[in-house]
């Protein structure tokens, strides 16, 4: 059954790859730009959250095909955080997706435009294929829930949490607060567009709502652990970056032992969620199982 679940997931990988390959084709006016751009988007990456927009669109009768440039402009959106989440003036970290960082290929004014052209670019996406979709309000609903996450009541916020608690001891509640925020808003966004672009139901949103909520909390700790204990040349970017910068982590508070069983505990909760409320919910029960013990 697994092998399915899997070769799901590969095919939903290599739309989104495709995709994503041809997004800026043929805009050759400022060629160092979007070399910029598609050094970061194009490097590999796990497309977690492209992936959560297509299966939650399945999952709530909607047509995945349809939903593929929502879901990359999500991932447009993600790989702008990480070029700017590395640059020296946030974590400073050399190493990303197994290649140098943007800022250490391009220099950090290209990286800092390649962002905000990548951020840029994901809205002009919604705009668009928003107007293409039967019901046009779907697409704004969906620019509505990404513009919140990803900004300053969403992601944004977040990493100025993140930042403001380098060197400081900050409290459970303000770490759980922190993690919400730069890593749980975008990916409860991606679940949600899903769900939004396939008409769903108030109850549907909630229940994908709480999958994703409890789905990125669990992700964040276990992007901790990876940031103590995983291996650099598998993870693909830097290990060390939390504590080199003092930052206040599920780690720092808990322990790597208590944070695992986090992470199991977190994941069940996301799967119940579903299961409650859809018939066929197995892929993304699967998928939050993956990510459970996940090496990068
Ligand atoms: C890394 O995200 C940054 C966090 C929010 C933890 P991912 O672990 O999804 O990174 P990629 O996209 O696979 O490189
Ligand atoms: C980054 O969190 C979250 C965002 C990019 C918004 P981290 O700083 O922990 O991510 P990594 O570990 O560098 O991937
Ligand atoms: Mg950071
Ligand atoms: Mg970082
Ligand atoms: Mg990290």
């Amino acid at each position: 059954m697994s092998v399915d679940l899997r070769k799901q997931l590969r095919e939903d990988q290599e739309r989104i790859e495709a995709y994503l390959s041809h997004c800026f084709d043929g805009r050759t006016p400022y060629a160092d730009l979007y070399d910029a751009m598609e050094y970061s988007l194009l490097s590999g990456g796990k497309r977690l959250r492209p992936v959560l927009t297509l299966e939650v669109c399945r999952l709530c009768g909607g047509d995945v095909e349809q939903a593929l440039p929502f879901a990359c402009a999500v991932e447009c959106i993600h790989t702008y955080s990480l070029i700017h989440d590395d640059l020296p003036c946030m974590d400073d970290d050399d190493l990303r997706r197994g290649r140098p960082t943007n800022h250490k290929v391009y220099g950090q004014a290209m990286a800092l435009l390649a962002g905000d052209a990548l951020l840029t670019a994901a809205f002009e996406l919604i705009a668009q294929h928003g107007l293409e979709l039967d019901d046009p309000r779907r697409g704004l609903a969906v620019a509505d829930c990404l513009g919140r996450a990803a900004g300053a009541r969403g992601m944004v916020g977040g990493q100025v949490l993140d930042m403001a608690g380098e060197d400081r001891s900050l409290s459970a509640a303000e770490v759980e607060e922190l993690q919400r925020l730069k890593t749980g808003a975008l990916i409860t966004a991606a679940a949600e567009m899903g769900c939004l672009l396939a008409g769903g139901t108030e109850e549907d949103l909630a229940a994908v709502r709480q999958y994703a909520r409890n789905l990125g909390l669990a992700f964040q700790i276990r992007d901790d652990i990876l940031d103590v204990e995983g291996d650099e040349a598998v993870l693909g970017k830097s290990v060390g970056s939390d504590a080199r910068r003092g930052k206040s982590t599920f780690v720092t508070l808990k322990g790597v032992e208590k944070c695992e069983q986090l992470v199991e505990e977190l994941t069940e909760k996301a799967k119940e969620s579903l299961r409650g409320r859809f018939e066929n919910s197995e892929f993304l029960c699967w998928l939050a199982d993956q990510l459970v013990r996940r090496e990068k």
